[in-house]
């Protein structure tokens, strides 16, 4: 199988297999059959929200390269006469510089710096691409979820609730048959701004905000909440998690904020933090999907072991081309090969290791992706 692997990650260079993931299951026996919203997945590797889902020529070269799901940018939410009271996040964009980013302990990782925020265009544009998403979707091409940032009030504030459902009407209108599925984005620079400084003010939020959202939908919602990582230590991380048992999914976390720079980072500190933050959470947990500096197959399964049933990637797709040993193809597919057929560092590759030392077995012939995550969810 190794000298097989070997062989597949030569020849892939060029282009991937149709449908990689049944490549897999037939030639290694293994089933990369994934979750996301409670919805099953051929494999686990998706897009996170952000600047690679801007348009509808990035979801047509997703589908393509055969990702698993795609995150749209994070739209701000409105009201009927279009007022935005987290304006402050529709900001346009900025260069972005992706570079390399020393850890506390050194090492040397990726990431983006970049001062945008969110969606800056009209919310009827984003209603175009949420339906382009929608046809992908239908066809089974690719599915695209929406994301959305919606009103955060102070402690003594109410909830702008004609921005929670004017926007999530629009949004099921595009979206057109139930469920509406939507990720709910808290962001790191909301983690950096003043409004997040207080714990019992966040804490308020992912309490009520999934309850608002359903609340203003007028059709059944899956939703998935998209966790910052606040300013403040790991057990409070962990409190954040414990704080929206209703949410459907909970996208565990987005990038660090560093004060002095004014901007989010990813690299190994990012992953570092996440699974050790994920150590601590309750297996009873469901529904996790992980993002957060991953770039390889191996990460993948970090994150797999920690509950996690499939993860959103973002920085990986946006290397220099000399990063991805694939000689062909756009960065999606170039990612998916050194991602899956990596012989030392994939995921086929990091399977057969967990088969090896006894972590997987194989049940009917064939070990499960899915087999780690629901071993996590085991009582510890
Ligand atoms: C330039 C940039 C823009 C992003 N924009 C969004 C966004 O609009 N909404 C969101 O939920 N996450 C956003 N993210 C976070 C990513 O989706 C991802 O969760 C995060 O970067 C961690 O994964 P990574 O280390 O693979 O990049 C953005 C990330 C980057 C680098």
């Amino acid at each position: 199988m190794r000298a097989r692997l070997e062989r597949d990650f030569e020849r892939f260079r060029r282009a991937l297999p149709r449908d990689f993931p049944d490549h897999v299951r037939q030639t290694y026996r293994i089933a990369l059959t994934a979750r996301y919203l409670g919805l099953t997945l051929p494999h686990p590797i998706g897009k996170g929200a952000g600047q690679l889902s801007l348009d509808e020529r990035q979801l047509a070269e997703d589908a393509r390269a055969g990702l698993a799901f795609t995150v749209l940018k994070t739209v701000i939410a409105e009201d009927a006469a279009g007022t935005q009271t987290m304006a402050a996040w529709a900001s346009p964009e900025t260069r972005m510089r992706v570079e390399r980013r020393l850890a506390a302990d050194g090492r040397s990782g990726w990431t983006v710096t970049w001062k945008g925020r969110g969606w800056h265009r009209s919310l009827a544009a984003y209603l175009a691409l949420v339906r382009a998403g929608r046809d992908l979707t239908r066809a089974g091409a690719l599915l695209v979820v929406p994301s959305v940032k919606y009103h955060l009030p102070r402690l003594a504030e109410a909830f702008r609730e004609d921005e929670y459902r004017h926007t999530t009407a629009q949004l099921a209108a595009a979206w057109r048959d139930p469920p509406l599925l939507l990720e709910k984005d808290f962001s790191p620079t909301l983690a950096g701004d003043p409004l997040a400084a207080d714990r019992d003010q966040i804490l308020r939020w992912l309490r009520e905000v999934p309850g608002r959202i359903r609340a203003a939908a007028p059709c059944a919602t899956r939703l998935a909440v998209k966790l910052m990582n606040a300013r403040f230590d790991d057990a409070f991380q962990i409190a954040m998690t414990a704080a929206c048992p209703d949410a459907d999914a909970l996208v565990c976390f987005n990038r660090l904020f560093d004060p002095e720079q004014g901007v989010a980072y990813g690299g190994w500190d990012l992953s570092e933090r996440n699974l050790r933050v994920l150590d601590g959470v309750p297996p009873t947990r469901r529904g996790l999907c992980g993002t957060g500096d991953i770039g390889s197959g191996r990460m993948i399964l970090a994150y797999a072991r920690r509950g996690c049933e499939s993860v959103q990637l973002h920085t990986f797709f946006q290397l220099p081309l000399s990063e991805y040993p694939a000689t062909h193809g756009s960065r999606p597919e170039r990612a998916l090969h050194a991602l899956v057929f990596h012989p030392r560092d994939g995921l086929v590759a990091g399977v057969l290791d967990l088969e090896a030392d006894g972590t997987l077995e194989r049940r009917d012939g064939e070990l499960h992706f899915l087999d780690l995550a629901t071993r996590a969810h085991q009582p510890r």
